[in-house]
């Protein structure tokens, strides 16, 4: 069987589909968000050191348990810890049913956001324009909602239908750089405004008597989402991975791009509502507020070449949450096919159909269905999407990270960690030993301490 399985075409390719998973809605959506609510500069410090201490270590746990194994998340836990952590597994494949469920409604939101700004970028922006009633319409209106969100599915369902290679690698090699393109313009167009050197303060000084311990677990949290990990889809990538590439490389590789996407994106946005007098104190606690409601019209109102990059922007978020998108649905389509025996046409046609349901009920949750935008099983997160997004968040990647990392430190011969890490060449400031202490002690101790924090004083990281 293992001759049979699909692999990346070039580590090139491989880098470019796991870079292209872990960049998302969560670089451009939620780190800006949370950054700004935090106050910036020391949040993003503590969160840099969380992606170096945690992040990566983990990162390069789970690509090595998938390497070794050429097997997805339940098969390679199983095999290469023991036969209990195939639960771990499972329990990843859940969580990426559901992270998909909702995120495939956000995504459906960057679609609308693209067809209204080439509208405005071709019929005019109107004079009296309000962005608020604008999302509030949309939010409320269910039939485009699914709509909206179904059709993301769809594209999701297209690419995964075919495969590692003709699919996934080939819609990273197109978005990606795209991606990057379109980042980089916006970067120049935002820092030759006003408020650009604002931002950038904002982000880079660190104030620590801002900061309080719910800021480093949120960091912490965010980490594990935004680096996709905490639940097989970096075991699954690195199952395509072919044994002579160095995964430290690649590790680094995705873990630097990620993060610098994310740190762009926040310069942009933040240059952006620091040169509008006012603005900063509009921006509220709302996330979607950002991204959805205040850049929208900052666009044709204070950004250079606007008209032009209002599109692109949301061309960008969608291209983003696609390459993430597909990224989820691999992890449950995966499970299918190495567990189930499944044709791979087969089961991305009924993951897509079950996980569907469940993002129709998201897509109702925020105030086109009462019942469902209201219910409240966590504590102030009312209905369906926020109930979702609060489990996935704060209970399955947190857990499954945490398995991972005792599983993959303590339980797996450290000859067999060190054979594929060092194995195939590693670069000079790699050590195994630095390595194994990681995640070990560093990753599981803070782990540890975000769902203590959650259980015991109901943090919340979402
Ligand atoms: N990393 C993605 C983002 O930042 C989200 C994601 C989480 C994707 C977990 C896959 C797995 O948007």
């Amino acid at each position: 069987m293992k001759d049979r399985r699909e692999n990346w075409s070039s580590n090139f390719g491989f880098i470019l589909a796991a870079t292209g998973s872990a960049i998302g809605l969560g670089n451009l959506w939620k780190f800006p968000f949370i950054t700004w609510k935090n106050d910036g500069g020391a949040f993003v410090l503590i969160y840099l050191i969380c992606i170096i201490a945690v992040g990566l270590p983990i990162m390069m746990a789970e690509l090595l348990v998938g390497r070794k194994t050429q097997k997805s998340a339940v098969g390679a836990l199983r095999e290469a810890i023991g036969p209990a952590w195939g639960w771990v597994g499972t329990w990843g494949v859940m969580a990426g049913f559901v992270i998909l469920s909702y995120y495939a409604v956000v995504a459906g939101w960057s679609l609308f956001y693209l067809f209204q700004t080439l509208n405005w970028s071709f019929f005019g922006f109107p004079t009296q324009a309000n962005m608020g009633g604008l999302f509030a319409g949309l939010a409320a209106n269910g039939l485009l909602q699914t709509t909206l969100s179904g059709t993301f599915m769809l594209l999701t369902v297209a690419v995964v239908f075919f495969g590692v290679h003709g699919g996934i690698e080939r819609t990273a090699r197109l978005c990606l750089p795209a991606l990057f393109v379109i980042m980089l313009l916006l970067l120049f167009s935002a820092l030759s405004m006003e408020g650009s050197g604002e931002a950038l303060n904002f982000i880079f000084r660190p104030n620590f008597s801002e900061l309080d311990t719910a800021a480093i677990l949120e960091a912490l949290g965010h980490a594990f989402f935004t680096l996709s990990l905490g639940m097989g889809t970096m075991i699954v990538y690195g199952s395509y991975v072919a044994r002579e590439r160095s995964l430290v490389n690649a590790a680094g590789s995705i873990v630097i791009l990620d993060t610098v996407i994310a740190l762009i994106a926040t310069i942009i946005m933040f240059s952006v509502i620091f040169t509008v007098p006012g603005m900063p104190e509009q921006v509220d606690g709302s996330s979607v507020g950002m991204l959805f409601i205040s850049l929208p019209q900052l666009f044709y109102e204070v950004v250079p070449f606007g008209v032009v990059l209002a599109p692109a922007f949301y061309l960008l978020v969608a291209l983003a949450a696609l390459t993430s998108t597909i990224s989820l649905l691999e992890v449950v389509v995966s499970y299918f096919i190495d567990q189930r025996k499944m044709e791979r046409s087969r089961a991305t046609l009924l993951s897509g159909a079950c996980i569907y349901i469940f993002t129709f009920l998201s897509g109702l949750s925020f105030g086109a269905f009462p019942w469902l935008s209201n219910f409240e099983l966590f504590d102030g997160k009312a209905g369906f999407f926020a109930t979702m997004d609060h489990f996935a968040s704060n209970w399955a990647l947190p857990l499954g990270g945490l398995l991972i990392t005792l599983g993959v430190g303590w339980f797996m011969p450290s000859s067999d960690t060190e054979a594929e890490l060092v194995g195939s060449g590693s670069p000079g400031w790699f050590s195994h030993k630095a390595w194994l202490f990681a995640v070990r002690f560093i990753a599981p101790a803070a782990v540890a301490a975000i769902l203590i924090a959650v259980i015991f004083f109901g943090k919340d990281f979402s």
